[in-house]
């Protein structure tokens, strides 16, 4: 049986290699980039270069969608050539990015609308897991459009999650980011405890990571943070981001987040300072700054 032609939008860090997984395992692949030299890699390999989301939409019966935030979903799936003018009835689209439930409303309404199914699928894990194939995919949308979609969810992620029909799925994913953005913070903090008092860097990152603390974050961050690497996986910005939408919904639901809106301004001073496009674990910069610690 010929395989389903699959359409992805946006190759920015975590599009690239996803989309590369499906290609590689032999789908068709159509790919859109607003900027389109970041298609290259992929056109290479087979990809069809698409020139707006609507030629994707057209050209295929999944749509996957990996872009920044909810303004650029709105954009891309409601906007002039955007996926709803190109879907044709039976298509389903997916949509891996982290955004708001209102957002991913209003698009779900709108492909509804042409006879088609919205999965929000945001998912756990960075770029390593992405190429690996090893990220954990959080699902919620129309049921049967989920199982029809598990062929290629399998190919992109290791564990795969149904959590309801509507927008359960986004609720779920910032609930993680919550943990993992104050866990960096907490690890920022203990490393400059520590570097301050003359522990050795590479030393305290093995003895973190091998404790009952060194979860399986702190172990993906362990290697990068010894080399003081911060080539983002997941941006400062983004992270950021995520914050504010997690906190937004804290208040609408009157829940208190006193945590997550500390280290918020964490964030906000680590973009601030010019470290919005580095990996989130530079707020190990931040802190070191803030203790008037230069390398
Ligand atoms: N990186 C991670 O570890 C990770 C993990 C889980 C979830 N996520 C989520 O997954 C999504 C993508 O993350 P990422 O790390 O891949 O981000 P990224 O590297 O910053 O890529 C963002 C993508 O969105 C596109 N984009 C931004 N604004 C746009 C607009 N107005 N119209 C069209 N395209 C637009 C960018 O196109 P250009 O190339 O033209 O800028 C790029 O393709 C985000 O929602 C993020 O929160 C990321």
């Amino acid at each position: 049986m010929s395989k389903p032609r699959v359409g992805w939008i946006g190759l920015g860090n975590m599009g690239k290699p996803m989309s590369t997984r499906l290609l590689e395992a032999g789908y068709p692949l159509t790919v859109y980039n607003r900027t389109a030299e970041k298609a290259k890699e992929l056109v290479s390999k087979g990809a069809k270069l698409a020139s707006s989301p609507k030629e994707v939409a057209e050209a295929s019966e999944f749509v996957f969608i990996t872009i920044a935030d909810s303004k650029s979903l709105i954009e891309v799936c409601l906007g002039k050539n955007g996926v709803i003018e190109g879907l044709k009835p039976g298509g389903i689209v997916i949509d891996h990015s982290t955004v708001s439930p209102e957002a991913s409303l209003q698009v779900n309404e709108a492909v509804e609308a042409k006879g088609c199914k919205f999965l929000r699928a945001p998912v756990t894990g960075s770029t390593v897991l992405a190429a690996a194939g090893t990220l954990g995919i959080l699902c919620s949308g129309d049921r049967e459009a989920y199982e029809k979609t598990l062929e290629l969810f399998k190919i992109l992620g290791k564990n795969q999650f149904y959590l309801g029909g509507g927008e359960e799925s986004r609720y779920m994913k910032l609930a993680l980011n919550i943990m993992v953005g104050t866990t960096c913070q907490m690890l920022a903090e203990a490393l400059v405890f520590g570097e301050r008092a003359g522990l050795n860097w590479g030393q305290m990152l093995e003895v973190i990571a091998g404790s009952a603390v060194g979860s399986p974050l702190v172990n993906y961050k362990a290697k990068p943070l010894t080399n003081r690497d911060y080539t983002p996986a997941f941006t400062t910005r983004l992270m950021e981001k995520d914050f504010d939408l997690a906190l937004e919904i804290a208040r609408s639901m009157d829940v208190s987040l006193p945590i997550t809106a500390l280290t918020r301004q964490f964030l906000a001073s680590a973009r601030a300072t010019g470290k919005g496009e580095l990996d989130f674990s530079s707020l190990v910069l931040l802190a070191e700054e803030m203790a008037g610690i230069t390398q």
